[in-house]
């Protein structure tokens, strides 16, 4: 090595030795990094690092201006915050001048650190203020009817308008924009190039109230001169199929909003020399239909390659014979906003794992992963051929695509080919499927793996949860249930990607909420999906059964148990990311809902047997797709009364509410007192009046009966804290021995299966837990593995060995997300991971280790992480018969109580010292096997001799 190497390496080991303080980074505008967004007070965040142990921000500064050479202290033209003393890195409310549409802001942040250390200023970072007032659009709504030309026999798909026009752009340029938005879905093109990379925009809204927009840079690709602007549009949830409305005979199947779909662009531009100019959508726009013939979200997608316009995107093409396009009215309550959600992207690529032929001349293609998205096709064949995909989540015995479960959702995309001889390339745009198996029929030749690709589809949401045991069964688990939230956190929280409903169902949304956060970052995600809750919200109060709500059967109303997500779903939020916006923003709504309740307790707090019967199915779905007895659905719907009565106390103390805060605290305890009189025989053991439900015709599997002591009842009474704490122990043992009459099996459906682990933990039952956890037996979530399966599954009993698929005509999805909601217990319990203020600002980490004598089929090792707002979490736990270790990293400016999992202080090493010696860690308690730390950030080596 030359010397003047060294002499580099020793001045970097020298200011890295010398580097203190805080170094901020990750930094984010309303949970996204350099975003636009029409948010006039965008909240700002960062993260921070340190090598220290211990370390905390004592206070911050932010600077923001209109350009990166203004950022400075004494330019800085639109914030300069000042000294603030504090810990807070999140949630930070912008509070400098007011900003406009399209301004662009740059800014970066510097911490003071415990010892007043002020760290390094963060790079640079942006955001962009979209058009932030529906009268600031100047383009018009265009696009082409083509709805009598649909001509199928069940399916009326008419062809896929095009649209196009050629723009001159004066001199040269220094920023471009493009704003657009569609009722229907839109890909927009300039010069031939996508506008970005999202997928299905502008996204679903109930769309007689607002639509999303998105902003593209599009400076880069508009130059001076002629330049084409082109668009394909399609039906998409504004004018598509929608739901099973078509199974169901619903007298509306499709165009729920609208027939026609219609596009809204314009292209913003500021020339050089400081003059703009703005090209919007208006009439003299052309359109024409063309290659693809149909195009529909469940239906699927028929493309003629035959039929393409060449060209047709770029410059040059000749359009005379196209179409004006038609201008359509707008609506003038209609908002039009900024997308908030994070994009519908393609995340990951897939290839085939195994291909086989089938005696009829098709080929299955088995991807080996059971995923939401699309294919894209590469064959070479003679023009006029024909390819048609079909897809799969399972295949039948005898090796047949299973598509029975898909209902009435065609789920076909065709590919007629124009016969060129280097081979064709196709993928849909406008559609999506739920599928492991393609079935592809008309190859010529061989098939060959390279025929397909798949294109996983998903809102993009980075993933921040991880977790890794020695046990297999368990780490597929974990990755089915990451797959299955992938796969259905797609715009809006769908129950299933494959069939024909794919709709924002309330109930799966809020069992699932809180496992979500484990997984991804889903903060602006449901940003985006509980406005479309609160847009669903009935006149009566009620949130809807699915949200957006378009009327897929005259009787959906709503359901306890599903209607509760308005409640339960920002507060998930709140209680991951410490947001209270959602909550000040959708107070309203909330306060409307607990109305809603009061009113139809009718003043008693409790609904008694039969209050939901008015609603279809009577009750509502209740604890959907358990096992056994029913639990009443109004005894579930008066325990959710008390939850939320609870949450409901939380979030008006954090908005800072005192009126409703009192107000909710007295509700919750009326109800509990209420249901328990109610409900309980006076000792606690939960009973309901059987013979209220006469025969039990109407209500959801109302055949098999109803009683008040079921597993549900008792996991949720404990999950709610429903019996006062004196009871809890009691309930537990009821929940116990209600397994074990049952052979130790869970009986739980939707609402019960939750709550299921957590409160055998909460009340001294850990073993069982664990039990039920790794069980492999019929019905477990290890059943589903034990069977092959990469995804979660509706039904326990989806497949089985002697039955088969047999519910598949009705309903039996592969890739339904709600009994992933064990993920919970995952983190929360055997990881220990547990949040005690918003943001695990404070936090618990409390790991209950798999029993010993379990360790052939157990877990010896397990290591879970999560990055939260505050950073990284970590929680590591390793055991065998003489000795457990612990590990455990704790973020920056957070304080952690973690629970070593020891029954006396002695036997418990922290590095190479005794516990008791370490001057790092304080003791602060103890609980029955643990021994309680108090911790600031920084990594912890604990070893525990048993
Ligand atoms: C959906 C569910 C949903 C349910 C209502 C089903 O068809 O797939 O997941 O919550 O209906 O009970």
């Amino acid at each position: 090595m030359k010397p003047h190497f060294l002499l580099i390496l020793f001045c970097i080991g020298a200011f890295e030795s010398k580097a203190v303080g805080l170094t901020a980074r990750y930094l984010r505008c309303e949970y996204k990094e350099n975003p636009v967004t029409d948010v006039t007070n965008p909240r700002l965040s960062w993260e921070l690092a340190s090598d220290e142990r211990n370390q905390v921000q004592t206070a911050y500064q932010i600077l923001v201006a209109s350009s990166r050479d203004d950022l400075t202290e004494r330019d800085a033209n639109l914030w300069n915050s000042g000294k603030v003393g504090g810990r807070p890195t999140y949630q930070i409310v912008y509070n400098g001048k007011p900003l406009k549409s399209r301004d662009i802001c740059y800014w970066k942040v510097r911490s003071w650190d415990k010892n007043g250390v002020v760290g390094a200023w963060s790079e640079v970072s942006t955001w962009e203020m979209g058009l932030l007032s529906t009268s600031e659009w100047k383009g018009q709504w265009i696009g082409l009817d083509l709805d009598h030309l649909g001509k199928g026999k069940t399916y009326h798909l008419p062809p896929a308008p095009y649209l196009r026009k050629e723009i001159f752009v004066k001199k040269g340029l220094k920023k471009a924009r493009l704003y657009v938005t569609a009722l229907g879905l839109y890909e927009f093109k300039v010069n031939g190039q996508k506008a970005g990379d999202a997928y299905l925009t502008p996204g679903w809204t109930d769309y007689d109230k607002r639509v999303y927009y998105q902003t593209y840079d599009i400076t880069g690709t508009l130059k001076s001169g002629v330049n084409a602007l082109a668009s394909q549009l399609s039906y998409g949830w504004y004018a598509g199929y929608l739901g099973y409305s078509l199974l169901v005979q619903n007298p509306v199947v499709r165009a729920f909003y609208g027939k026609v779909p219609v596009l809204k662009a314009q292209i913003e531009i500021q020339y050089a020399d400081g003059t703009s100019e703005t090209f919007s959508t208006d009439q003299s726009w052309k359109a024409n239909q063309g290659a693809l013939l149909e195009s529909d979200l469940l239906n699927g997608e028929t493309y003629d390659a035959r039929l393409e316009h060449q060209n047709w995107d770029k410059v040059g093409f000749d359009d005379k014979s196209w179409k004006n396009v038609e201008v359509f009215a707008d609506k003038a309550d209609r908002k039009i906003q900024g997308y908030p959600g994070p994009p519908v992207k393609v995340t990951q690529t897939l290839n085939v794992k195994a291909i086989t032929a089938r005696p009829d001349g098709s080929t299955i293609f088995d991807f080996g992963q059971n995923f939401a998205g699309i294919v894209r096709l590469k064959v070479k064949e003679r023009a006029g051929d024909t390819i048609r995909l079909r897809f799969g989540e399972k295949l039948h015995p005898d090796g047949r695509l299973m598509t029975e479960n898909l209902r009435m959702a065609r789920a076909t995309d065709t590919y007629i080919l124009k016969g060129d001889p280097a081979g064709e390339t196709w993928e849909p745009k406008f559609t999506f499927h739920g599928f492991q198996y393609v079935e592809v029929k008309g190859l010529s030749g061989k098939a060959d793996p390279e025929t397909l690709t798949g294109l996983v589809l998903g809102s993009d949401t980075p993933k921040v949860g991880s977790f890794e045991t020695d046990n297999a069964m368990v780490n597929q688990l974990y990755s089915n249930i990451d797959w299955t939230q992938r796969a259905n956190y797609i715009d809006i929280p769908t129950d299933c990607p494959q069939r024909d409903e794919r709709v924002g169902w309330t109930g799966d949304a809020q069992v699932y909420a809180k496992s979500a956060t484990f997984n991804r970052d889903v903060a602006s995600f449901f940003t985006k999906w509980v406005v479309d809750l609160n847009d669903g919200q009935y006149e009566n109060g009620a949130y809807p059964l699915y949200a957006p709500r378009p009327n897929l059967r005259k009787t959906d109303t709503f359901s306890p148990g599903w209607m509760e997500a308005g409640i339960i779903c920002p507060y998930q939020i709140y209680r991951a990311y410490a947001d209270t916006r959602m909550i000040s923003e959708g107070w309203t709504h909330m306060v409307r809902f607990m109305d809603f309740l009061e009113k139809r307790s009718k003043g008693g707090f409790v609904f008694k047997e039969g209050a939901f019967d008015d609603i279809d199915p009577k009750g509502g779905f209740g604890d959907w797709l358990s096992f056994g007895k029913k639990t009443p659905p109004d005894l579930l719907a008066s325990f959710y009364y008390a939850y939320c009565a609870d949450l409901m106390t939380e979030m008006a103390d954090a908005i800072g509410n005192e009126k409703d805060k009192k107000r909710f605290a007295d509700t919750a305890a009326a109800v509990r007192k209420a249901v328990l009189e109610h409900y309980t025989d006076g000792e606690g053991r939960f009973k309901c009046d059987e013979k209220a439900y006469g025969n039990g015709a109407g209500y959801v599997d109302g055949a098999l009966g109803f009683t008040g002591h079921t597993q549900t009842t008792y996991a949720n009474a404990i999950y709610m804290q429903i019996i006062k704490p004196a009871d809890m122990a009691q309930a537990g043992n009821f929940l116990a021995a209600l397994l074990k009459e049952n052979g130790n099996k869970l009986g739980t459906g939707f609402l019960g299966a939750k709550p299921l682990l957590p409160a055998l933990s909460a009340t001294g039952h850990s073993d069982l837990a664990y039990q039920l956890f790794l069980s492999k037996e019929f019905p477990s979530w290890g059943f589903e593995v034990e069977n092959g399966s990469t995804t979660i599954w509706e039904r326990w009993d989806s497949f089985t060995k002697e039955d088969g698929f047999k519910y598949n005509a009705a309903m039996n999805s592969f890739s339904h997300y709600a009994f992933g909601a064990v993920c919970e217990w995952m983190f929360g319990n055997a990881a220990g991971i547990q949040a005690i203020t918003p943001g695990f600002a404070e936090f618990r980490i409390r790991p209950e280790i798999a029993p010993k004598g379990m360790s052939k089929e157990g877990i010896g090792k397990l290591k879970a992480s999560l990055h939260t707002v505050n950073g990284q979490i970590v929680s590591e736990w390793s055991t065998n018969e003489s000795k457990l270790t612990f590990k455990v990293t704790v973020p920056i400016n957070t304080l952690a109580h973690i629970y070593v999992p020891a029954d006396s202080v002695a036997k418990i090493q922290l590095g190479n010292k005794n516990l008791s010696a370490s001057k790092e860690l304080k003791v602060t308690g103890s609980e029955q096997g643990y021994v309680i730390v108090k911790a600031g950030s920084g990594t912890y080596d604990f070893k525990v001799s048993h």
